[in-house]
């Protein structure tokens, strides 16, 4: 409740007696204050002493897959104003997305393949219930929407509660407690998301002697089983999805973690061993195949059918990554196995 921006008291202070409370002076002066309670500092305050690791975050779809949804804030993203197909009609206020007559706040998912809508309220939000797919400037149904609505006018599925305290909380650093108005500086995947809360280090830090200890997770030569929890509580492990699920691409730490190259090589196959956390996944196989040649070289452990290339395309196959509706999205597998004509 504390900290919602100007332009939401704007819009509903005469229809929402309650909301007077949350507006007090302090926050509809200045927009969003700092606050100075939370632990997380966002990462911003880390660019001064770790400029690399920074600038190369800054352009990862980690850093852009929570955004304004405002014109301005998407760029070459935003879509045409317009009736959007079995979806309601997108305008724009102030240039800001509105769909009917819902004002639209958040934009999730970096653009890569689709991007969902959002529209806040106190304790629950909308999901909107057609995604845009910048690149092909198309609109299609938010995977988990297919089903016909129950609501006719309804332009999405509302989340509730804890389901949309995770929502959003996979899309950003940290969210206000019992509050869904993420400040800006904690949009998106940031340092803290992997790093931990960064308040003590940068107060230690800037000191500049040599402090007792680093008072933040270093994570270098972090484990296997270390990194599938930590990426996995994003990109899901195994007891987010069941032992039966199919879906071994689209969440990596759990399809790794089935592949006899995790299981067998004592923790030391890791997100990190193929992936730069502060970089996108690189699309050239020559990286990949390097990390697999590290571990099977001849004469031992080489592969009968291509010993020197092309591992990914047999080995970790790109799949559709939604069983059921019309997304597109396909990710690489990351069950690491000998993949028969039949699977
Ligand atoms: C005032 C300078 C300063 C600021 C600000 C700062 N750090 Fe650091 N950080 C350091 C120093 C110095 C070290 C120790 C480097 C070493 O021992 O090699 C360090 C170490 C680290 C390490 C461990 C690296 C390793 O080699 O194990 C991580 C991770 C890290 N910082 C993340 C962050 C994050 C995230 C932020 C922002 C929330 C941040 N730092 C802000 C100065 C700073
Ligand atoms: C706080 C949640 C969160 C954590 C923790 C997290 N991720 Fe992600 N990751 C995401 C989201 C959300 C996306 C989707 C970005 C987008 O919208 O395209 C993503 C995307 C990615 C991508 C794809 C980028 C591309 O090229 O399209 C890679 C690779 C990735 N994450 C690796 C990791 C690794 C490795 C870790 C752990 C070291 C990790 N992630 C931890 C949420 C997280
Ligand atoms: C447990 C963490 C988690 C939760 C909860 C979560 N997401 Fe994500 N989301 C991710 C990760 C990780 C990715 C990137 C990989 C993927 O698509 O699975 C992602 C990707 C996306 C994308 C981009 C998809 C694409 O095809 O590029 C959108 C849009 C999205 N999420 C919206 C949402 C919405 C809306 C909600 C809540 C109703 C939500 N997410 C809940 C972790 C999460
Ligand atoms: C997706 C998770 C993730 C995010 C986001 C992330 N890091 Fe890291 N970072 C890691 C992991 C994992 C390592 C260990 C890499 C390794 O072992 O090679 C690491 C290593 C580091 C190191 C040590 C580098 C070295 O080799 O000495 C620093 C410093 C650091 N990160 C700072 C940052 C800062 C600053 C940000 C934000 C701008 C950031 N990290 C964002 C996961 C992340
Ligand atoms: C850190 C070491 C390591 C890396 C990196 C690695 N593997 Fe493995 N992999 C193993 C181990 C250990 C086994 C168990 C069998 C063995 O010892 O040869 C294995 C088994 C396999 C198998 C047999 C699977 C089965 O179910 O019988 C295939 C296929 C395979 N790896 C392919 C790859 C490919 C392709 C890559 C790169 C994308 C890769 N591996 C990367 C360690 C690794
Ligand atoms: C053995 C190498 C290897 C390891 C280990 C690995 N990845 Fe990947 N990852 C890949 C390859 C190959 C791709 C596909 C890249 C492309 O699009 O060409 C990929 C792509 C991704 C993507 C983007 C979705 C897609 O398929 O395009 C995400 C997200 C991701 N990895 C997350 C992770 C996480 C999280 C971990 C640790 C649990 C991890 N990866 C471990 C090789 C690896
Ligand atoms: C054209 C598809 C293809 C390519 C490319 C390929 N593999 Fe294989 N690989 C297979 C098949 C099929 C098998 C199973 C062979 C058999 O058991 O008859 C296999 C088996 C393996 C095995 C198990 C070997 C054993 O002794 O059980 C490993 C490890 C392996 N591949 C790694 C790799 C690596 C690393 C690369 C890249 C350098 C690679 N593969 C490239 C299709 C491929």
């Amino acid at each position: 409740m504390k900290s919602l921006p100007r332009f939401l008291c704007a819009l509903l202070l005469p229809a929402l007696v309650l909301l007077v409370v949350a507006c007090s002076p302090k926050n509809a002066e200045t927009s969003l204050p700092p606050d100075e309670t939370s632990p997380f500092v966002g990462n911003a305050a880390c660019e001064p002493c770790h400029a690399a690791e920074f600038t190369s975050h800054q352009k990862t779809r980690h850093m852009a897959t929570m955004q304004e949804a405002t014109r301005a804030g998407l760029g070459a993203l935003a879509p045409e104003r317009g009736q959007i197909p079995g979806g309601g009609m997108l305008s724009e206020q102030q240039g800001r997305f509105v769909i009917n007559d819902l004002p639209l706040q958040l934009v999730l998912g970096s653009g890569k393949t689709g991007m969902t809508f959002i529209a806040l309220a106190d304790d629950s939000c909308t999901e909107i219930q057609t995604s845009y797919f910048p690149h092909e400037k198309l609109w299609r149904t938010t995977p988990g929407q297919e089903k016909p609505k129950a609501v006719a006018d309804q332009v999405g599925r509302i989340v509730i509660g804890q389901e949309a305290q995770r929502c959003l909380g996979c899309h950003a650093v940290t969210l206000p407690e019992n509050s869904l108005q993420v400040e800006r500086r904690f949009f998106g995947v940031g340092c803290e998301s992997c790093h931990g809360p960064g308040r003590e280090h940068v107060a230690t830090m800037g000191k500049g002697e040599k402090p007792a200890k680093l008072a933040i997770e270093s994570l270098k030569g972090a484990g296997g089983e270390q990194l599938n929890t930590l990426c996995g509580s994003c990109h899901r492990t195994q007891d987010d999805v069941g032992p039966l699920s199919k879906s071994t691409n689209r969440f990596q730490p759990y399809g790794l973690s089935l592949s006899r190259c995790f299981k067998e090589s004592k923790d030391k196959l890791t997100c990190v061993t193929c992936h730069n956390p502060h970089e996108d996944a690189g699309t050239d196989p020559k990286p990949y195949e390097k990390a697999c040649l590290s571990c099977h070289s001849a004469p031992k452990k080489a592969c009968p059918v291509n010993p020197k290339e092309k591992c990914v395309g047999c080995h970790m196959p790109e799949r559709p990554a939604f069983e059921v509706g019309d997304t597109p999205t396909k990710m690489a597998d990351h069950f690491i196995k000998i993949y028969r004509a039949n699977r």
